[in-house]
């Protein structure tokens, strides 16, 4: 320890939405009253509009709206006519939805597991369970991070079949140079809060190359009809509200700026990591070198099994954490009937037991960052490097575990008291 005390926040938000929202409060007032003006809820100008500028945002020739990211999924299922028996392989690690969408539709889903280290679907093992059954493959492009499409590519065109991209928590992020959602024939995108471009409420959108698709989904989002009262296709209720596309629009221009913001507090959180030796405890993640990594989620390793202890410290002084994924898919109860046990998916399992997602919106700021990892370094009662010992920044990876045991060491620092808003987020679900 030095000699000094550091001095800390007495709270870090895991996301202050407010933060953004007290920037743009006048342009997104004036948006809604624009729509209730209007008198034009569902679909409509804003919501076409929205939709011709992701489409060049992303470039991709077509863009479609719909109710939220779940739906999305299951909308992109659909049009592919994916049905009772059929297999789409998935992750297991990821949010509920990437299965739901499967199961909702009588498929069944063979979860396949992850690479250690981007914690994203692992291409070999998604080879491994491609069987005659098999009808589609669907990557996540978890945290902000693409999947790494040209393995999935050269597997999926190997087998025929196709690619969704659940890029629900990826908006903006690449892979060499290509958006994520035009490099499978389906991408599925959530509005949802919390997300890199989030609504004031649920949204979403689909994303495709292929004009067939995108006609599908057009119908599929209204019931399949076309004309009005005359359904070709059996379809489902889920269109985007103009109120969300207006303030959506509002916050677009801001996007790539915003994505900007949280790569600098991840390379900021690279720095201040290396600042102590933590390494045997903490791995933390690392960049996309063939890609642009957005970074929905900032989530960390937490080895030694201390993840649920380091939590807990975290939680007691304030700052706020997630765990992403606790269960993974393949373990929770209403799988049950599917089969899978315990072992199964081993990096999964290792990810479920020992990730936590830290603070990393853009509005940020670096005291924040330096209370996170002050308070990290706390609880594992390491003290920062002297010059001598000074470490350029580097992810470590692929490191073996430490029996690193979870005893609360070091001297409590002086608690700052400068508050900080822990913002109105109450639903920090990714
Ligand atoms: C990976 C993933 N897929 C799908 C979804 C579902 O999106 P939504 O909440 O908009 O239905 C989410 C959002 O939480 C997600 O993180």
């Amino acid at each position: 320890m030095t000699s000094t005390s550091p001095a800390w926040l007495d709270s870090v938000p895991l996301l202050a939405l407010d933060r953004q929202y007290d920037r743009l409060r006048l342009q997104i007032r004036e948006a809604l009253e624009r729509v209730c003006d209007s008198g034009r809820f569902i679909l409509g100008p804003d919501v076409s509009e929205l939709e011709s500028e992701l489409a060049e945002m992303l470039k991709v020739p077509h863009v479609i709206s719909c109710a939220s990211g779940s739906d999305a999924l299951l909308l992109a299922l659909m049009a592919l006519d994916i049905g009772p028996g059929d297999e789409v392989v998935i992750p297991s690690y990821t949010f509920f939805a990437t299965a739901s969408a499967v199961t909702r539709l009588g498929a069944i889903p063979i979860f396949a597991d992850i690479d250690p280290v981007t914690y994203l679907i692992d291409p070999d093992d998604v080879e491994r369970r491609i069987s005659s059954k098999c009808r589609a493959i669907v990557p996540v492009h978890l945290y902000g991070r693409t999947a790494n499409m040209e393995a999935l590519g050269a597997i999926a065109k190997q087998a025929q079949l196709p690619i969704i991209e659940d890029a629900a928590q990826s908006i903006l992020s690449s892979f060499e140079n290509r958006c994520s959602g035009s490099l499978g024939d389906i991408g599925c995108f959530s509005f949802y809060p919390t997300k890199n471009l989030g609504g004031i409420g649920d949204g979403g959108f689909l994303t495709t190359t292929r004009d067939d698709l995108a006609r599908s989904l057009r119908l599929l989002r209204v019931h399949g009809m076309e004309p009005r009262y005359h359904h070709t296709l059996i379809g489902i209720n889920s269109r985007l509200d103009s109120i969300q596309a207006a303030v959506l629009r509002v916050k677009l221009p801001y996007l790539n700026d915003w994505t900007t913001a949280r790569q600098v507090n991840a390379e900021r959180y690279a720095k201040l990591f290396s600042d102590y030796p933590l390494e045997s405890h903490i791995v933390i993640p690392t960049d996309d070198p063939r890609g642009r990594h957005v970074w929905n989620q900032f989530v960390i390793r937490v080895k030694g099994g201390c993840r649920d202890a380091l939590r807990s410290h975290l939680t007691n002084h304030r700052v706020g954490t997630e765990i992403y994924y606790p269960v993974p898919l393949h373990m929770q109860k209403c799988f049950e009937y599917l089969r899978w046990t315990k072992g199964d998916l081993p990096e999964t399992e290792r990810a479920s037991e020992e990730t936590l997602a830290l603070p990393i919106f853009p509005e940020l700021e670096t005291f924040e960052q330096e209370t996170v990892v002050g308070r990290i370094a706390e609880f594992f009662g390491v003290s920062k490097r002297t010059p001598h010992e000074a470490k350029t920044p580097a992810a470590t990876v692929r490191e073996s575990d430490s029996n690193t045991s979870c005893i609360l060491q070091g001297r409590m620092p002086h608690v700052l008291s400068r508050t900080r808003s822990a913002g109105k987020a109450d639903d920090v679900r990714s």
